[in-house]
């Protein structure tokens, strides 16, 4: 039988003096409320089940419980009552030296503002839980620089945390979780902080990274957004309990009760998803510097009839079709002037799939997303758009949300484009394009 990697059962959390009879009367039906003058109960009744290598999402309003639920995952605060099992081991009554034991070998924790070490290098804060474990110096330095390059910070390793930007010191928090190589990583709103373009990338290295390293990942968010975008399934929580533990789909199609509708109320289906998070990584870019020629081999290499031209900046430029360089290379043209279509339908990474159906309808290349400098940032093919705006078959008529998050989680974006090479091309068959796993992201984006 399948082992949860994290089981929680019937898990109460009640701080005060008078906790075990808080929990008493909570299993007795009385409210949150009623039990206040015993103690604040900021976890009730908590159950589920993260099987290995799912992300789990909490999501839940400010005081709902999420911090306190995830801290009793690995032990840093015992539960009032209730059983909480890692890998099918029980750690609710574990001793403070197993207790540790688990957080070394088999959960992580990725704090919003995780303290690295200000006098110590990205390497040797990357290298810290090693060091803690007793692992060799060589050999710990070793993993952490392993870990850095996933996370995009190869390079960095003699840096100081006073010299990062916001981002990186994220993006070493998250290295020296995965230094640590544990099965369990728990995300405390750790991408909250960040701005929304670095917040995106680093929600696509996770997804990355879980794709790759199967990790199994507990994320709390109060983004719903960031909720859907991450998450296999998303418990919602109320006043210390969990109200609702479902896919993003079913929470959006079948919300449990009216705090869950009330919450997931300012998003409108067609509004959830926005290019930004739908587009993928193109599969070709044609240098502008480049010729006929050059253009030619890229299209026949990517086995498609047109594609994106993009200076060294990224800059779109407009879109070149193999026909018309065919001609124009048989004509002896060593340039692409005047065989350039300039692009007039693409749009910004918030812009909503709504906004995105009617420029989609007329383009002849999967929608290009690109920054206020209109640097390429990557394409949404038609294909996605239709698929994610077609109604479901059942009486619900409003748009799948399921298909859309899928189609969203299936093509995380990459990072930028780094080269002018990568970037966009029309698939000669688009339904395989659409079908494709995504190009792997590239994560030397990370030394911006
Ligand atoms: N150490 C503590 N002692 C007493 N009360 C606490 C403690 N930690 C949390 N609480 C209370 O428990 C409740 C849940 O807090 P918790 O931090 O888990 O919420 P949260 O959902 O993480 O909120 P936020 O989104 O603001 O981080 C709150 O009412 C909080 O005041
Ligand atoms: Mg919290």
């Amino acid at each position: 039988m399948n082992v949860s990697a994290i089981s929680a059962q019937n898990v109460y959390k009640v701080f005060g003096r008078r906790s075990q009879e808080a929990v008493r009367r909570l299993q007795a039906g009385k409210s949150r409320d009623e039990v206040k003058p015993l103690g604040t109960a900021a976890v009730i009744d908590a159950s589920f089940e993260v099987q290995p290598g799912e992300t789990f999402v909490v999501m839940g309003l400010s005081g709902s419980g999420k911090s306190t639920l995830i801290r009793m995952l690995n032990g840093l605060l015992p539960p009032t009552a209730g059983r909480i099992a890692v890998d099918g081991a029980d750690i609710s009554d574990v001793s403070a030296a197993q207790l540790r034991e688990i957080r070394r070998r088999k959960v992580s924790m990725v704090f919003q503002h995780f303290a690295l070490l200000p006098h110590r290098t990205v390497l040797d804060n990357a290298a810290y839980p090693l060091e803690i474990q007793g692992v060799d110096k060589a050999e710990r330095r070793k993993r952490a620089a392993e870990s850095l390059g996933m996370t995009g910070l190869a390079g960095w390793e003699d840096h100081l945390p006073s010299q990062l930007s916001g981002g990186m010191r994220q993006r070493v928090g998250l290295a020296r979780a995965l230094a640590a190589d544990t099965d369990i990583l728990l995300m405390d709103e750790a991408f909250s902080a960040l701005d929304p373009l670095i917040r995106r990338e680093m929600q696509d290295q996770l997804v990355e990274l879980q794709a790759t390293l199967g990790k199994t990942i507990v994320f709390i968010t109060h983004d719903l957004n960031e909720a859907m975008y991450l998450g296999d399934r998303i418990a919602v929580m109320r006043d210390g309990r969990i109200v609702q533990i479902d896919t993003a789909e079913k929470i959006l199609s079948h919300p449990a009760d009216e705090y869950v509708a009330k919450f997931i109320a300012d998003v409108d289906r067609s509004r959830v998803l926005t290019a930004g998070s739908f587009m993928s990584r193109p599969v070709v870019t044609i240098p502008k510097t480049g010729g006929p020629q050059v253009a030619l081999r890229e299209l026949r290499q990517a086995q498609v009839s047109a594609a994106y031209v993009v200076d060294k900046r990224r800059v779109l430029h407009g879109s070149v079709y193999d026909d018309e360089l065919l001609t124009a290379h048989r004509q002896g043209a060593e340039t692409l002037d005047g065989l350039i279509h300039p692009d007039t339908s693409a749009v910004g990474p918030d812009t909503s799939l709504a906004e995105m159906f009617a420029p989609a309808a007329e383009a002849r290349l999967p929608l290009a997303v690109v920054d206020d400098e209109r640097r390429l940032l990557g394409v949404v093919p038609r294909v996605a758009l239709l698929e994610a705006m077609a109604p479901t078959s059942t009486a619900d008529s409003a748009a799948s949300p399921e298909v859309a998050v899928s189609a969203g989680r299936a093509t995380p974006h990459g990072s930028e484009p780094t080269a002018e090479h990568v970037a966009a091309a029309q698939p000669k068959n688009e339904t395989t394009a659409a079908a494709e796993p995504p190009a792997p992201t590239t994560t030397e984006g990370g030394a911006r």
